[in-house]
């Protein structure tokens, strides 16, 4: 499975891409609010540091507003993909940026429905947000397991990126469904490492290391 992390946080991805974490970055207009950063700018940054693709999104509603944006965010490194919402116009965006070569990560995906046009339509990622289905208590999981059913049906190539990941259980249970790729923020990822068992362990062999009083080092 690929981690991509969910920010625009350059500090954070460092860290984690330091550590071998990091296979992509997706953003979206409210991370790059969050970064307090000029968009070109940061997303450089980004696409310098980290090889895999780093998804930047248009804000245009209209496909050919949408288009124009996506090749000049593709200008900012070869390694954008440029990020479309899953509307209609998103859809023509896409087949469009698609067919000239662009990898393109549909978003805001909340069904099956709208993951079988985006893979109909030439998107490398489809990116259906499981936090905010379970926010209006719907089934996000639910929804990766149909996508995954729909998409090995017809060996659709494109990827299912899970996002709006919100817990460490969804990462896993992305995993166990099968899900290529999961986009979760950086706070989330680090709490992978974590486990009451693994301080409470800890915490027993050091007290009983200090008794030894004998030193490593
Ligand atoms: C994905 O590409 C989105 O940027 C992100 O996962 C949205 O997550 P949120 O619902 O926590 O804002």
């Amino acid at each position: 499975m690929k981690f991509f992390v969910d920010t625009a946080d350059v500090a954070a991805i460092r860290e984690l891409n330091d550590l071998g974490m990091v296979d992509g970055v997706t953003t979206n207009p409210s991370l790059i609010l969050k970064s307090g950063r000029d968009i070109v700018e940061v997303t450089k940054e980004i696409c310098d540091m980290v090889s895999g693709p780093v998804s930047a999104e248009v804000v245009a509603s209209e496909a050919k507003d949408m288009i124009a944006e996506g090749l000049r965010l593709a200008q900012i490194a070869p390694n954008i993909a440029i990020k479309v919402p899953l509307t209609w116009d998103g859809l023509t965006a896409c087949k469009a940026l698609a067919s000239e070569g662009h990898k393109v990560n549909v978003t805001l995906c909340f069904s099956s429905a709208q993951a079988l046009l985006a893979a109909k339509a030439g998107a490398s990622f489809i990116s259906p947000f499981i936090g905010r289905l379970d926010d209006i208590h719907l089934d996000g999981l639910e929804l990766i397991e149909d996508i995954r059913i729909i998409y090995d049906n017809y060996d659709f190539r494109t990827e299912i990126l899970a996002a709006s990941i919100r817990s460490v259980n969804h990462v896993i249970d992305c995993a166990k469904i099968g899900a290529d790729v999961v986009t979760a923020p950086p706070a989330i990822i680090k709490a992978m490492a974590s486990h009451v068992l693994t301080d409470k362990g800890l915490e027993q062999f050091n007290k009983d290391w200090a008794k030894t009083g004998q030193k490593i080092l």
